[in-house]
């Protein structure tokens, strides 16, 4: 395999063991997405050549860039709790090797339910739920992705015991995005489940090499003012400053702190000794190092290191999105619409960078194309 390759199957991929397996052999794999969001591992799923019929979520507003830009894929509107083996079982497409994906929230998502009072721990109650549908309808092949600190709770303990006793073949491990051509340092726990061979967490296709800059993803990109958008592109758009934010982005050197600038710029948090600790916020990007972990706040200046390397404003939603790995033309909205900035900050925070989901498609389907070999 040629490392340089980036359609080379990533090594490590799963090996099917199972004469059972060949079975299964022929068809694609078909994945349904739960907690599907605008698409990132959805997207990532069928670059790789998985066939995505469908993604659910609740938020209703992930419909059009999901379907936009996952072709072929259904966005149906639902919560995960109310979703049955039933439904699932209609979506998968006939013949093909079933994958189910899921990456529930690990934030507490009591808002859309009023039954849920906010002060009960739910956290991972949506894990939970993926079990169940795992459990109920036992797909060949199954992945979640979450952050890494969930590896060392009892809900993740409990649910790749789940998969162990209904025979899967499991495998996660904590990855660093850059290595899978992500210009940005993200760490992400990852888990695959196979019933038809061992399962391995693909290693990324850019593992050793130099990581991807800020520089080489989002440099090219025309300058726009904070508070301002590009005339064509209304993605391309930055959240406004105050006078002081203003003031305080002047001073900032990029990849500096606001050690850097004159004391009355700074905020009173940071004049005390324990604030003092929290150099990663007010703070420009650096161009020539991968961008920090793009959070659901990132048109915040106060958020953390989100303002641009050299432009007074912080990173526009293309420049951010571009960041998690989507193609600079991904659509995020109708044309000549114009989403809320908070609302599609939120959406390209929360996803899964897509060339993540095509490490984790191309190793389904490696697997099972090896089926078929043996
Ligand atoms: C981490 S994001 C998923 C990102 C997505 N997989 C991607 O790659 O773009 C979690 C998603 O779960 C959805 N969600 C939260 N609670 C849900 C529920 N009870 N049922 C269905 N979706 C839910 C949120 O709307 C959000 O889009």
């Amino acid at each position: 395999m040629d490392a340089d390759d980036p359609h080379a199957n990533p090594s490590g991929s799963m090996v099917p063991n199972s004469d059972a397996a060949a079975a299964f052999a022929g068809d694609g794999v078909a994945a349904v997405d739960l907690f599907c969001g605008i698409g990132g591992l959805s997207y990532g799923l069928a670059s790789a050549g998985v066939e995505v019929v469908a993604g659910i979520d609740v938020d209703g507003s992930c419909k059009f860039p999901f379907e936009a830009n996952v072709s072929g894929a259904q966005f149906i509107e639902r919560d995960v709790r109310d979703v049955t083996a039933e439904d699932l079982s209609n979506l998968w497409s006939e013949g093909a090797t079933r994958l189910l994906a899921g990456c529930a929230p690990c934030q507490p998502f009591s808002s859309y339910r009023k039954d849920v009072r906010p002060s009960n721990d739910n956290r991972w109650e949506l894990l939970n739920e993926f079990g169940r549908l795992v459990e109920e309808t036992q797909p060949e092949f199954v992945t979640t992705e979450n952050v890494p600190r969930i590896e060392s709770k009892a809900v993740f303990a409990e649910f790749v015991a789940m998969l162990e006793d209904l025979g899967y073949s499991v495998d996660s491990s904590v990855r660093r995005c850059t290595d899978y051509g992500v210009p940005q340092n993200r760490r992400r726990l990852v888990l695959v489940a196979s019933q038809l061979g061992n399962a391995a967490v693909p290693e990324g296709s850019q593992c050793g090499r130099p990581p991807k800059t800020v520089r080489q993803a989002i440099g090219g990109l025309p300058a726009i003012e904070a508070g301002g958008a590009h005339e064509t592109d209304t993605v391309h758009r930055s959240r406004g400053l105050s006078a002081l934010n203003r003031q305080r982005m002047e001073a900032s050197k990029p990849g500096g702190t606001w050690h850097d600038w004159n004391a009355e710029l700074r905020a009173a948090c940071h004049r005390r000794a324990s604030g003092a600790a929290f150099k990663n916020v007010y703070a420009r990007m650096r161009w020539d190092q991968p961008s920090p972990t793009i959070t659901t706040y990132f048109h915040n200046f106060g958020a953390g290191r989100f303002g641009h390397p050299e432009q007074h404003r912080t990173i526009s939603l293309r420049e951010a999105a571009i960041l998690q790995g989507f193609p600079g033309d991904y659509q995020f909205a109708p044309e000549g619409d114009t989403p809320p900035l908070t609302t599609l900050g939120r959406h390209i925070g929360n996803a899964v960078p897509p060339p993540l989901g095509e490490a984790i498609g191309r190793g389904f389907l490696s697997s099972l194309a090896k089926v078929g070999t043996q």
